[in-house]
């Protein structure tokens, strides 16, 4: 029992010293280590300068940095050069089964587009994305996206008698040289267009080679 109150009253002068050390006046700030014997003028860190404009230890490492920039694509595609890319708006009436031929042209990259024809040729071997939208004003519409003459592959239809509507649709294909695709009509009809409003068009381009 007196042991025990020896050692708690031992730990207590040891922590008011310690208190005492702390607030010692002067040029240092002196933190008091009863296990060392190293003088105050060899600092190793705990006599620290209250006056020292050197600067300090290096502090913890800063939380993560945002994310960058997205990287530039490498892959071939239609930004790349010599890419395939067209676009072309319809302005002439057709009827019945006719395949739609898109005479406003407006992009035709790498010439795969014929607005004699209305077909894009596949010249380079790859994967394509395909797009169209035909504005109808009176009687319903069906429209096919055909593959070769005879894949339809992508259909629309646009059914609101009363009104404008659109048929529209879009497909990716893999394609390979020569193939040829196209929209056609399906037993409807458009009419003539304002020549100075590209409602209705026909799009495509190369996402990448293969
Ligand atoms: C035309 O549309 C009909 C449905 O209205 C469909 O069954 C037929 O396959 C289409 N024809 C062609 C050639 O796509």
């Amino acid at each position: 029992m007196v042991k025990h109150c020896i050692a708690i009253l031992l730990t207590f002068l040891s922590l008011t010293k310690a208190g005492i050390c702390e607030t010692l006046p002067g040029s240092c700030r002196i933190v008091c280590d009863p296990s060392s014997d190293r003088s105050p003028d060899r600092s190793n860190g705990l006599v620290i300068p209250l006056t020292s404009s050197a600067a300090g230890p290096p502090g913890p490492p800063g939380p993560p940095g945002k994310a960058g920039p997205p990287g530039v694509a490498s892959g071939v595609g239609s930004s790349a050069k010599g890419g395939v890319a067209f676009s072309a708006a319809l302005q002439d009436a057709f009827s019945k089964n006719d395949v739609l031929k898109f005479n406003d042209v407006i992009t035709n990259l790498g010439a795969g587009y014929d607005s004699s024809t209305g077909a894009f040729t596949c010249k380079t071997a790859g994967v394509y994305y395909f797009i169209f939208h035909i504005v109808k004003t009176g009687q319903n519409l069906r429209v096919d996206m055909v593959l070769n003459d005879q894949t339809v592959v992508a259909s629309a239809v646009a059914v609101d008698v009363l009104h404008t509507d659109t048929a529209s649709n879009s497909v990716v294909l893999q394609l390979k040289a020569g193939d040829r695709v196209y929209v056609r009509l399906n037993n409807s009809e458009v009419g003539k267009r304002d020549p100075q409003s590209r409602f209705s068009s026909f799009a495509g381009y190369l996402l990448y080679e293969i």
